[in-house]
């Protein structure tokens, strides 16, 4: 059943963590995979951990011309992920922030929309496109408002849309706390803080970008999904 072989597989942000597992995860199902992000940086340290034929492409959520440009050479597409971060987030209490602080954070959505707007037209007829949204959506945290609507309206665009662009699929994959390169920023004590997190974790650990990305290949594979959100937490959203 998981055959990518002859099939062309897009990620938007899979120069890393999650969109990086998902595009190697494609490859190795026997995909054509085209992987893109803003920064050549990235682009170089994703090639050292990835096989040498995956295509990668520098293209921004944000600029429409770059999207094309991966779009129009990958198309027709089979799968297309938009796994980018794509934006800033504060990440303090509602009443704390500013309307720009508050608003900088759906960049990331409107990145999801240029990447699906511009993207759909590219997928064949039975072609499936995958967003991230996060547990946040649903089970949200004092300080974290901002990703809690970002990551609901990423859910609720994938339900709206799934009955526009049928027999096209589009799904969601809803990640907790994954080990990726998001929670660099923690330098030497990231380990420890991730000890520290898992502890309200029902699994006890922080997942793999690699658990997520076997949900995005389920969605690739199982084509009677769509309009649908899967939680990838480790039981997160458990009561
Ligand atoms: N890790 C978690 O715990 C977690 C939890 C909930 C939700 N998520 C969501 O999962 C998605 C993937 O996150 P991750 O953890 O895999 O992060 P990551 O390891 O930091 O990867 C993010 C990827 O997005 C690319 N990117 C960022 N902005 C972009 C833009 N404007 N256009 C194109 N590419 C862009 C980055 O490369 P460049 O910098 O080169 O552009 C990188 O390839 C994000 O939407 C994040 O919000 C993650």
């Amino acid at each position: 059943m998981k055959d990518l072989s002859n099939q062309k597989v897009v990620v938007i942000g899979g120069t890393s963590g999650i969109g990086l597992a998902t595009a190697i995860a494609a490859f190795e199902l026997g995909a054509e995979v085209y992987a893109a992000s803003r920064s050549e940086t990235s682009i170089e340290k994703a090639k050292s951990k990835a096989p040498g034929e995956i295509k990668f492409r520098v293209a921004d959520t944000h600029d429409i011309a770059s999207l094309e440009a991966v779009f129009s050479e990958a198309g027709p597409i089979n799968h297309l992920v938009s796994a980018a971060t794509g934006a800033n987030r504060t990440m303090a209490p509602f009443m704390e922030q500013t309307a720009e602080q508050f608003a900088e954070a759906f960049n990331k959505f409107w990145g999801y929309t240029n990447v699906t707007r511009h993207g759909v037209p590219h997928l064949v007829e039975d072609g499936s496109l995958t967003l991230v949204s996060g547990t946040p959506a649903r089970k949200c945290n004092p300080g974290m408002s901002s990703l809690s609507c970002v990551g609901s309206a990423v859910e609720a665009l994938g339900r709206a849309l799934a009955l526009e662009i049928a027999p096209k699929r589009v799904n969601v994959v809803a990640p907790g706390i994954i080990d990726t390169a998001m929670f660099d920023w923690m330098g030497d004590n990231k380990e420890a803080t991730f000890e520290q997190m898992s502890k309200n974790i029902p699994l006890r650990r922080v997942g793999k970008p690699e658990e997520l990305a076997n949900a995005i290949i389920f969605f690739m594979t199982t084509r009677y999904v769509t309009g649908t959100t899967v939680d990838v937490d480790g039981g997160t959203l458990l009561p």
